[in-house]
C-alpha cells in the first residue's frame, strides 16, 4: 500500500443550544454542526512501527503533556479491533488548538478513518461511534463529516437539512479557551431544542434561520475571555456579513457571507486590522 491523505476539516457549530445537564456533569446539546473548507491534513504511510510527525503553522500549539489525541485514537482502535499494526502518520496542523472548531476531534476522526484503511480493519457503526465518543464529544460528528443535528452530548446525530452555498470567515484571537470552564460558567435556564426543519434556500435565508437561534456558550466564553466579544464585533463590521457567531465553546468565531469574494474581502479587512489573529476564509461544506 502506498501513502494516502485524509483531510480533517474544521467543525463549525452554526447553532448550539444547551438543553440540559447529565448527572455526570456533561451538558445535553442541540447543535447544528457543519464543516468548513479549511483544516488539518493527515498523511498515512505503511511502517513497521507507529509514529506521529507534526508540522504546519499551528504545530507548536499542540500540548506536549498527556497523550496526543491521534495516538490515543490509534491505541483505542488497536484495543477495539485486536489489530495493532504500525503506520507513519504525518499531521499538517493548520487549525488553532483549543479553539471551538474541533481541531483535535477532527484529527482523531481522520486518524480512525486512516488507520482503519491502513490496517484493513473495520468496526460495526455503533462500536465505532462509541469509540469516537470515548475520545471526545465532537469526534462522532467529525467522523460523519457532513452537516448534522447533534444531540445528547454528541452521540446522537441526524443529517441536517441541506445547507445552501455559503462562505465563512473563521477568526480566532489566538487565545486558547478550554471547554470545561466555559460550560461551567454557563448560568440561567436551559434552552429549548430548536432544530432547523427546512433547507434554507440561500445564504441569506440560512443567516435568518441561524439568527433566530444562538450559541448559548457565547456569554460564558465572553466572561472568561472578553476578547471573544471584540472578535464578534470586528466580524460584524465587515461588509456583507450576514451573521457573526461563536463556534463551540470558542474562542473561534465566524462570519457568514453569501459569496466567496465577500468572504475574502472581509478576511483581508480583518487581517489588516488584527495582524495577530488567525483568520481563514473558507467555504461552508455541504
Ligand atoms: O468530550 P470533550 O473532551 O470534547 O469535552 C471536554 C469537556 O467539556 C468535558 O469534560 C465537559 O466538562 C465539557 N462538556 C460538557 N458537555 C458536552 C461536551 C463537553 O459539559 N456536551
Amino acid at each position: 500500500m502506498t501513502s494516502f491523505t485524509i483531510e480533517a476539516p474544521a467543525k463549525v457549530n452554526l447553532t448550539l443550544h444547551v438543553v440540559g445537564k447529565r448527572e455526570d456533569g456533561y451538558h445535553l446539546l442541540d447543535s447544528l454542526v457543519a464543516f468548513a473548507g479549511v483544516g488539518d491534513t493527515l498523511e498515512f504511510s505503511p511502517s513497521g512501527t507507529l509514529s506521529l510527525d507534526v508540522s504546519g503553522p499551528t504545530a507548536s500549539q499542540i500540548p506536549t503533556e498527556g497523550e496526543n489525541i491521534i495516538l490515543k485514537a490509534a491505541r483505542l482502535l488497536a484495543e477495539a479491533t485486536g489489530v495493532s499494526k504500525g503506520g507513519a502518520i504525518r499531521l499538517t496542523k493548520r487549525l488553532p488548538v483549543a479553539a471551538g472548531i474541533g481541531g483535535g476531534s477532527a484529527d482523531a476522526a481522520a486518524a480512525l478513518k486512516g488507520l482503519m484503511r491502513l490496517w484493513d480493519v473495520s468496526l460495526a457503526p455503533e462500536a465505532l461511534r462509541n469509540l469516537a465518543l470515548s475520545i471526545g464529544a465532537d469526534v462522532p460528528v467529525c467522523l460523519a463529516g457532513t452537516p448534522m443535528r447533534m444531540m445528547g452530548v454528541g452521540e446522537v446525530l441526524e443529517p441536517a437539512p441541506a445547507l445552501p452555498p455559503a462562505w465563512l470567515v473563521l477568526v480566532n484571537p489566538m487565545v486558547p479557551l478550554h471547554t470545561p470552564p466555559v460550560f461551567k460558567a454557563r448560568t440561567g435556564p436551559f434552552s429549548s431544542a430548536d432544530p432547523l426543519r427546512e433547507s434554507p434556500g440561500d445564504a441569506k435565508a440560512l443567516a435568518l434561520a441561524l439568527a433566530a437561534r444562538r450559541n448559548d456558550l457565547t456569554p460564558p466564553a465572553i466572561t472568561i475571555e472578553p476578547v471573544v466579544g471584540e472578535v464578534l464585533a470586528a466580524i460584524a463590521t465587515t461588509a456583507d456579513c450576514l451573521l457573526p457567531r461563536m463556534s463551540g465553546s470558542g474562542a473561534t468565531c465566524f462570519g457568514l457571507y453569501a459569496q466567496e469574494a465577500q468572504a475574502r474581502l472581509a478576511a483581508a479587512q480583518l487581517i489588516a486590522a488584527h495582524p495577530g489573529w488567525w483568520i481563514a476564509p473558507a467555504q461552508l461544506l455541504s
